[in-house]
């Protein structure tokens, strides 16, 4: 489901999350690894604040592992721990508590100091829609208790629910809305199918991606259609991969919508492997002419 954000969805999506911020002690920051700055909130840090975080690249099983590993170290010199899981199959999660833990190791100390007894840590989820949310309170509950209905604004009863005695989780996400003022990250997100496909240009999608391929992936892209690079008429990258795997209309032409369906459906099914969208050496690169 695509989520119509307007300003007061947003800001109401905002005041939602801030208010059960109140009853946490940590943040896990959800994000998708292939994709991990693009599919993060463009106001987190004013919405969580001080709060701590940690952050989770999830379907890590999706993306390319040395970017995940990079990516994990350049959350660590942002001063965020990051850990890598697969909520889908489970994997990883065992790392959240004890991140988790490692990262309030201070505030638990000043506790007992002050006499207090050791408690579950309280914790909340927040993302943008389609990064695993309801995936993940389900497997870390160990059972079904996420409350989907991903729609942002409408409130619900909430509920904790225990992940073993160390961890105690909202199980009701903060819902955010993504990035929406550079298009290349719609794309990502769009490629990834974090969006869904009737608000999006298959054509533009599948030359972004045929462009996106020859730049970063290369080998997977000969190695799946039979070239390295995209043809400076981009029509005839089209028309190679249209023949390659027979996509013509009645008439024995290319049939480019087709082509641009398959190249998408291509990507979001690994048939190129697993790739990775962000790059944390671009992202210096920008921080860099920015500062
Ligand atoms: P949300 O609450 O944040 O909106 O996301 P949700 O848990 O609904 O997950 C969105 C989709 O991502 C689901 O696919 C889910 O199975 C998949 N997913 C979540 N975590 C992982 C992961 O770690 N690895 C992989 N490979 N997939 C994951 P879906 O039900 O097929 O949704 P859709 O494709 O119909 O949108």
């Amino acid at each position: 489901m695509t989520i119509q954000w307007f300003p007061g969805h947003m800001a109401k999506a905002k005041r939602e999350v801030q208010e059960k911020l109140k009853l946490v002690d940590i943040v896990f920051e959800l994000v998708d690894a292939r994709l991990p700055l693009s599919s993060r909130n463009p106001m987190i840090d004013e919405v969580i604040q001080q709060k701590p975080r940690l952050i989770l690249l999830n379907k890590a099983d999706m993306a390319d592992e040395s970017e995940t590993k990079k990516w994990i170290e350049y959350f660590s010199n942002k001063g965020f721990k990051a850990v890598a899981v697969n909520s889908f199959q489970g994997k990883g999660l065992q790392q959240v508590t004890k991140a988790a833990q490692e990262i309030l190791a201070d505030k638990w100390a000043r506790m007992r100091a002050k006499g207090m007894k050791n408690r579950a840590i309280r914790a909340m989820i927040v993302g943008i829609p389609n990064v695993g949310k309801s995936t993940l309170i389900n497997r870390l509950a160990k059972r079904n208790v996420a409350k989907t209905g991903n729609t942002p604004g409408v409130t619900k009863a909430q509920q904790w629910v225990k992940v073993g005695k160390e961890l105690e989780l909202l199980d009701t996400p903060g819902i955010l809305w993504p990035k929406f003022e550079d298009p290349e990250v719609g794309l990502k997100l769009a490629l990834t199918g974090a969006i869904k496909d009737a608000i999006i240009n298959m054509e533009d999608l599948a030359v972004y991606a045929l462009n996106f391929l020859s730049t970063h992936y290369p080998e997977q892209m000969r190695e799946r259609y039979g070239i390295d690079s995209v043809d400076e008429e981009i029509v005839k990258t089209f028309d190679h991969i249209g023949r390659l795997r027979n996509v013509l209309g009645a008439g024995g032409e290319i049939d480019y919508d087709r082509v641009s369906e398959l190249i998408v459906r291509d990507i979001r099914n690994l048939e190129l492997g697993k790739l990775t969208f962000d790059f944390v050496e671009e992202e210096l690169e920008k921080e860099t002419v920015e500062n």
